[in-house]
């Protein structure tokens, strides 16, 4: 039954991505993006972003950026260069449309997951790290403009935190620079860990 579920969930999600807008995706995801970031967004590697229920205006903005090389990254560079507009505005709308997933955190993990919660809703006043929460939203799920980070795998949250903290991204206005050069790596670890087996609407966050 189970399966059957999935199977029916990724048959109409095709059918979906063929429909997206009147643009054809069907060949662009299959033959490219499909590779790394899973068929419907949910990266089955923690090498990749998950891009299932992230928002559609910030995915927007990610593309526009790779494609106009102000946000680097040598695979997504190469990936967006030939993406037109319209193709932009067609994957932003299904991807940020497939449902989120959250990970399972190791109950060994569990004192690390508490400092990441800390972070993520009190911040450090020590070191003026702003809660995340303030912009990411309480159960993470951003908005508009401000990414997702519930679910997300927490190696490429990582990643993101060192490329803002040492400057390898700068698509942003400059405010992620600011917050992710007072952290250390434990607290970028935790926080990672934390936002990684979040889902908002009551999920399970336990405070
Ligand atoms: C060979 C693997 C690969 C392929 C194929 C690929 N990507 Fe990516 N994608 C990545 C990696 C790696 C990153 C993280 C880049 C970074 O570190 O900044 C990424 C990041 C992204 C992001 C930013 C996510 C975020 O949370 O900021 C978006 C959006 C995205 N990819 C969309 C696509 C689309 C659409 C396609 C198909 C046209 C595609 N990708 C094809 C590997 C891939
Ligand atoms: C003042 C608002 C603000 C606060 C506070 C904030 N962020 Fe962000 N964050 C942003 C914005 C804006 C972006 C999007 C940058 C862009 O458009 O490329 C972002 C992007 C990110 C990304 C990249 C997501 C992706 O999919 O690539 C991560 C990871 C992140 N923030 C983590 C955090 C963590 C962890 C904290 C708390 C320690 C935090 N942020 C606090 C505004 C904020």
């Amino acid at each position: 039954m189970h399966k059957v579920a999935i199977l029916l969930a990724v048959l109409i999600s095709a059918t979906t991505a063929r429909a997206q807008g009147g643009v054809d995706l069907s060949a662009l995801m299959r033959d490219t993006c499909s590779h790394c970031h899973g068929d419907t967004g949910d990266a089955s590697s923690r090498m990749y972003p998950r891009l299932a229920a992230q928002n559609r205006d910030y995915l927007e903005k990610q593309l526009r950026n790779f494609r106009d090389g102000s946000r680097v990254s040598d695979i997504m560079n190469a990936m967006a260069a030939a993406l037109t507009d319209a193709q932009i505005v067609a994957l932003a709308e299904f991807y940020s449309a497939q449902p989120a997933e959250k990970h399972r955190v190791r109950t060994s993990k569990r004192a690390l997951e508490a400092v990441g919660s800390y972070i993520y809703h009190e911040g450090n006043e020590y070191t003026q790290i702003p809660p995340c929460a303030d912009c990411h939203g309480e159960f993470a799920a951003g908005d508009e403009n401000l990414p997702r980070l519930a679910g997300q795998h927490r190696h490429y949250v990582v990643e993101q935190l060192m490329a803002f903290e040492n400057r390898s991204r700068t698509n942003d206005n400059a405010i992620m620079h600011s917050i992710a050069k007072n952290l250390t790596e434990l607290e970028i670890n935790a926080v990672a860990l934390y936002v990684s087996g979040l889902v908002e609407e009551g999920g399970a966050e336990g405070n």
